[in-house]
């Protein structure tokens, strides 16, 4: 399987500072109960979701990006001038072109930024801590932010039950520096991918292959196809295997590990890698009850919560990991 793994030959990198935004209006599952044919006991008891965050008319992706940079920011002490790469990661950009990081770029005045879009679904995040890693690591860039950002509520068909209970919007950030000297860094990344798997999980339409016409967008093609039971069975091989790969890498056991962050989509995905990974479940973070699956930002907040709570402290080893639609998939060992 294609997959560009670990160079131990390049400087450490450091997350100097996290981020993490929510929009304000929930929508709980009784609420969905109340437009599609489902129940609070079955979308809890199959993944775990209880609520989820809707972004308003007047916010795209951008504008969740830009609040969970600013935060980010703020707790690394990095102005926006200071930032040479801005790498958004999205599958809900606020258009086809520019990228959502151009957006962001304006909205933060971050004008010595190179600013480019990351299309990975839920891998995003760590795809892009992935690419800012060589960057900074070469010494090519100095100081970058990566964000995972979503408006999935944009491209989700509320008709579809098999879908519409498992999405919602957010976004999280870091700040990426290399490190200075001491033992915190990245200690290794892996991302993989597999394009046979491309149709089961899947916007259909609105692309070049499929433009938007007024009867293909009354079939919903522009909105989130999934065939749950596939995505379900790859995203917990390919996880484990991801997380193999990273420990591996950086030399970590399971008994060295003292968090887990992975892709918040179903709790019981979460827990079949707990069980291969053989940590205990408050190793294991989650949070996808309050959120949902916010792709490319789930990891983003995730971790932006658990270094806000104390979850994770200084000296801790750390593992995320990802898993979305392309098929991709993506890890990453840090010392904090
Ligand atoms: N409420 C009530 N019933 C629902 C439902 C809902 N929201 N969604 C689906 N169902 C029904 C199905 O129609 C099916 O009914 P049928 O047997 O009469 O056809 C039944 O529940 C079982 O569906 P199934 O697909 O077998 O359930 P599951 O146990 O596999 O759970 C998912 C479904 C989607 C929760 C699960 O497959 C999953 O989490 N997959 C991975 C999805 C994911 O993580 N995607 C993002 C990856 S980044």
């Amino acid at each position: 399987m294609p997959e560009i793994t670990n160079n131990p030959n390049l400087d450490s990198i450091r997350i100097a500072g996290t981020g993490s935004y929510v929009p304000e209006k929930i929508l709980t599952n009784d609420d969905l109960a109340k437009r599609v044919d489902t129940s609070d006991e079955w979308i809890v008891s199959r993944t775990g979701i209880r609520e989820r965050r809707i972004a308003s008319d007047a916010e795209a992706t951008s504008d969740l990006a830009t609040n969970a940079a600013r935060k980010a920011m703020e707790q690394a002490g990095v102005d926006a001038e200071e930032l040479d790469l801005i790498i958004v990661a999205t599958i809900s950009p606020d258009t086809f072109f520019p990228a959502t990081a151009c957006y962001v770029q304006r909205n933060l005045g971050a004008k010595n930024a190179v600013c480019f879009d990351v299309s990975a679904a839920c891998s995003g995040f760590l795809y892009a801590m992935s690419i800012a890693r060589q960057f900074i690591s070469t010494r090519s860039a100095h100081k970058a932010l990566i964000i995972g950002a979503e408006k999935l509520s944009s491209m989700v068909n509320w008709e579809d039950r098999n879908t519409c209970v498992l999405f919602g919007d957010g976004a999280g950030a870091a700040v990426i520096t290399r490190a200075e000297g001491g033992d915190s860094g990245v200690m290794s990344t892996y991302m993989g991918s597999d394009g046979n798997q491309t149709d089961i999980l899947v916007v259909p339409g609105g692309g070049s292959a499929c433009p938007i016409t007024p009867s293909n967008a009354e079939q919903r093609l522009n909105t989130i196809s999934m065939q749950g039971r596939e995505v379900y069975r790859y995203a917990v091989t390919a996880m484990r295997g991801a997380c193999d790969r990273v420990m591996a890498d950086a030399k970590l056991k399971s008994e060295d590990i003292s968090m887990v962050i992975p892709h918040q989509a179903n709790l019981r995905i979460i827990d079949a890698i707990r069980e291969r990974l053989d940590v205990p479940q408050e190793k294991m973070f989650v949070n996808l009850e309050k959120y949902g699956n916010t792709s490319a930002a789930a990891i983003a907040i995730a971790l932006d919560e658990a270094n806000r709570t104390g979850a994770i402290k200084r000296g801790d080893k750390i593992v995320l990991v990802a898993f979305g639609a392309g098929l991709t998939w993506a890890a990453a060992a840090i010392h904090w």
